[in-house]
């Protein structure tokens, strides 16, 4: 009785911002950041517009192409890493601006692997019968942590100045993993299948000492106050990632996971038709294939346009690929992610036939 998707919408904020626009503003090149990571240009929000806006439009834009009214969802997951809010989240802004009605709504908190975790669960409640339609939701704006200073009005067509030499250096320091990320959101509606089809195995695994491969340690109620402008000073509020070590267990982890979903089910890795994979570098996507040994067309890509959206790649990728024909009735895909925690796993998925 495997979870259908029945719908999917996307929102992306207008400003797309090109490696040649970043090179303006730091010491990088379109030539470092493609060859490295295969992002080519990346969507940045304005001011004032934060995921909890993104993911409404997304869920508006993917009721609508299932047919649906906003009053026929009767449960929402959200997945961000970049809340508008620290607390209470952006789960009741999405079910508000969405025009949901007052459903259950919860947000989660697994990063680049939020989304499969929620979709997970949605095939959770769809199976056990406590929903009918549930819609996924992953959002992310990471503007607030970016280490542009003054750079990102640049960045936005805000401002003509030049970059100042300390804004330059504040740039530098972050380069690294700055210039993997994007803005956007993507969203999915789900309802209950059928045996053979939608959701048909999932396995999804964390390891709490792999915390360090990237995490944000600054605002935190570990904290007294939980919030200091020595935080700021000292850019703890921006994620410190060990790149080397997150891109191995990537490429081993997520191969791993496929098979397993794939064991669970009458399938084999010979049987499947494409992967949606979590997209934070086109190497990771590139090792993904080489490991499972599958040809690297059935590894989707559409990193060169958004970069590292967090918890909305999944979606967003989904609806790329069903926007472009690549999943007619009977497609057999695996979603899979990883992302900071660390989290992982897949979910085995077949487009229902007509
Ligand atoms: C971050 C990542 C792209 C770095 O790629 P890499 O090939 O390992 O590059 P390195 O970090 O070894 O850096 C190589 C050189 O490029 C430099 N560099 C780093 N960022 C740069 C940039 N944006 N532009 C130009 N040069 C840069 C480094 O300073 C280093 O210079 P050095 O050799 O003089 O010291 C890669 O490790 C990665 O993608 N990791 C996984 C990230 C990820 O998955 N994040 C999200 C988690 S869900």
């Amino acid at each position: 009785m495997g979870a259908h998707i029945v719908g999917s919408g996307v929102s992306l904020p207008p400003t797309i911002v090109t490696n040649d626009q970043l090179a303006t503003i730091m010491d990088t090149s379109d030539e470092w950041i493609v060859k490295r990571s295969g992002v080519r240009q990346r969507h940045i929000a304005s001011p004032g517009v934060g995921s909890a806006e993104l993911a409404a439009e997304a869920v508006v834009n993917a009721v609508a192409n299932a047919g649906l009214q906003p009053g026929d969802v009767d449960a929402l997951i959200s997945a961000t890493m970049t809340p508008d809010h620290y607390a209470p989240g952006n789960a009741p802004l999405i079910q508000d601006r969405a025009g949901l009605g007052r459903v259950g709504s919860f947000e989660i908190r697994q990063q680049c692997a939020g989304f499969l975790y929620g979709l997970d669960m949605a095939d959770m409640l769809l199976t056990t019968g406590r929903a009918d339609t549930v819609v996924v939701v992953g959002a992310e704006v990471h503007r607030g942590y970016m280490p542009y200073g003054d750079s990102m009005d640049i960045l936005l067509g805000l401002s003509d100045a030049d970059p100042t030499p300390e804004d330059i250096a504040l740039a530098n320091d972050g380069r690294a993993w700055s210039v993997l990320f994007g803005d956007g959101a993507g969203a999915l509606v789900l309802q209950r299948g059928t045996e053979t089809s939608g959701v048909l195995a999932s396995t999804l695994h964390s390891d709490g000492t792999l915390f360090d491969l990237i995490h944000v340690p600054g605002p935190g109620f570990i904290n007294y106050p939980w919030s200091t402008t020595e935080q700021i000073d000292d850019g703890l509020h921006q994620p410190q990632m060990n790149g080397a070590e997150l891109f191995r267990q990537a490429v081993r982890l997520m191969p791993e996971s496929v098979i397993a979903v794939l064991d669970a089910s009458p399938y084999e890795l010979g049987d499947l038709d494409l992967i949606v994979a979590h997209q934070a570098n086109q190497r990771i996507l590139d090792g993904i294939a080489k490991q499972l040994g599958v040809s690297s067309e059935v590894v989707a890509s559409n990193i060169a346009n958004y970069g590292n959206t967090t918890a909305a790649t999944l979606p967003l990728l989904f609806h790329d690929c069903k926007t472009n024909n690549r999943v007619p009735e009977g497609t057999l895909l695996a979603f899979t992610a990883f992302g900071a925690g660390a989290h992982w796993g897949s979910v085995l998925y077949r487009e229902p036939d007509a």
